[in-house]
């Protein structure tokens, strides 16, 4: 399927998509916590950016288009490179034209990594941190911004209404296919989250680049890290086993590292990276393939 630039781009950055996420899940107490429909109501341009970038994801997300990005890039035979030319790749992604995206990309998982080392976690914990976004490069192999980032859901079943904007989903072609729009679809209950297709982007992608190289709860971390619906709603309990809620405590616990740990002062890049290159060496090939 072709796109056009408006449909490839919705968003000045791949940051407002993050940014929208802190405004809908602020790190406050709960009881100030804005109702859904202040959230929606907030008024600020960039909403409307984020509406849109929501509206073509939940349109054209299907079980087809998953399918066949998943054809496309588990191949990884589009690039190999060593794991710190990936990071400053990662880092050309910084839209120059937005003003407001002071951090790059870089800077945004140093500072994940740096608060889980901070609160004494393992290593492959840190780790997750330094790595979770990595597969946003994604966006530079020209994929549109809603196949990278956004909440991801599972594709093949009932789209919940615990999905932000799920009224979107009524443009979806899956939405009136009556093999993917029951309560399971094509799976059966409880079957498990492995056997369960994820809408694509940027978690997905790198959980299949790692997968033989990271402890098992890192990988759910980095694999269901924009699953929203789940990890914050509870929607799709019915989809998962007992080893998948064992599981999903470690990506509850990975959350707020992700979402709030933005530091006053950006660590000092330089002074971090010999502690981070062994870390790197101890889990990973020299080079990774994209
Ligand atoms: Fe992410
Ligand atoms: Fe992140």
């Amino acid at each position: 399927m072709e796109f056009s630039e408006k449909e490839i781009a919705p968003l000045a950055s791949l940051d407002v998509w993050e940014d929208d996420v802190l405004q809908r899940y602020p790190e406050e107490d709960t009881t100030f916590k804005k109702t859904k429909d202040e959230y929606r109501n907030y008024d600020n341009p960039e909403r409307d950016t984020v509406r849109e970038f929501y509206r073509l994801n939940h349109k054209y997300q299907t079980y087809d288009f998953v399918k066949q990005k998943q054809a496309e890039f588990l191949k990884f035979d589009k690039k190999e490179m060593p794991i710190w030319d990936a990071f400053d790749f990662l880092n050309s992604l910084v839209d120059d034209s937005d003003p407001d995206t002071s951090l790059d990309q870089w800077q945004h998982l140093l500072q994940t990594s740096e608060a889980i080392r901070a609160d004494g976690h393992p290593d492959w914990f840190v780790l997750t941190g330094l790595l979770h976004d990595m597969g946003k490069v994604l966006c530079l192999f020209g994929e549109p911004q809603w196949a990278v980032v956004g909440d991801t859901f599972p594709v093949g079943c009932k789209h919940s209404d615990k999905i932000v904007y799920s009224e979107y989903f009524e443009a979806n072609p899956d939405a009136h296919d009556e093999r993917f729009n029951t309560k399971y679809g094509v799976y059966s209950p409880n079957c498990g989250l492995r056997n369960v297709d994820m809408s694509w982007g940027h978690d997905e992608y790198l959980y299949q680049m790692v997968k033989d190289n990271l402890p098992e709860p890192a990988l759910y971390m980095i694999r269901y890290h924009s699953f929203y619906s789940q990890h914050r709603e509870n929607a799709y309990e019915h989809l998962m086993d007992e080893h998948d809620h064992e599981m999903f405590e470690w990506v509850k616990k990975f959350n707020p590292y992700d979402l709030y740990s933005k530091l006053p002062v950006p660590p000092d890049t330089e002074a971090l990276k010999p502690y981070y290159k062994e870390l790197l060496k101890k889990y990973l090939p020299a080079t990774l393939k994209f």
